[in-house]
């Protein structure tokens, strides 16, 4: 199976906020940027693994600005790192200025896919080759998330968690 670069599953997808998908402060409605960066993380593990996907975890989300009914964001998926079945995917969310069309981020968020076969069960997929600083910063961070998510699962035990503990006590 041939490795693959992140840049050959990046995804991006710009969109509006419209009424009807805002909160009473007329800003965008969390559950709507939750589904909107699962869309654009699920194409990402699809391009990459070129298999059928399903999201497995949330692992983290923050949700740092408010977005006002009217904005241009744009939700942008990067895949940073594969396991056997699993890919962890960085999420950056960004809104534009309408007048200087600066981009700022808005949000980021990070989810676990895997991909699976007919029948839903967990099959191999290609091996991600991180190539710039960033890409290459998130696949280091990447190992120590997954056993962080594993152990808030309960699929796996603490003691377990070699790179995660020694974030702690190294
Ligand atoms: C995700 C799913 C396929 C995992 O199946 P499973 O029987 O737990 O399979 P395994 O234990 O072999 O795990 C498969 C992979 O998922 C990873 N995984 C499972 N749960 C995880 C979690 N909470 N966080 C991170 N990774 C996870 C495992 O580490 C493993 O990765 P690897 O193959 O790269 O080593 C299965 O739980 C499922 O189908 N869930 C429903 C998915 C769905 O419907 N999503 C839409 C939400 S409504």
């Amino acid at each position: 199976m041939e490795a693959r670069h992140p840049k050959s599953s990046k995804t991006i997808m710009t969109d509006l906020v419209l009424p009807s998908e805002t909160n009473p402060l007329n800003n965008l409605f969390g559950g709507e940027l939750l589904a909107r960066m699962d869309r654009a993380a699920s194409i990402a593990a699809r391009r990459h693994s070129r298999r059928i996907v399903v999201t497995a975890s949330v692992n983290h989300v923050a949700f740092n600005r408010s977005i006002p009914v009217g904005s241009v964001v744009t939700v942008e998926a990067n895949i940073s790192r594969a396991f056997k079945s699993s890919m962890e995917i960085y999420i950056d969310v960004w809104i534009e200025d309408r007048e200087s069309g600066r981009r700022d981020k808005a949000n980021e968020a990070i989810y676990t896919f895997v991909a699976v076969d007919d029948t839903s069960r967990p099959v191999q997929i290609p091996e991600l080759i991180p190539e710039t600083d960033l890409e290459k910063e998130r696949f280091e961070g990447a190992l120590r998330r997954r056993q962080l998510s594993l152990v808030l699962a309960g699929k796996m035990k603490p003691n377990e968690a070699t790179e995660l503990k020694a974030l702690f006590f190294d």
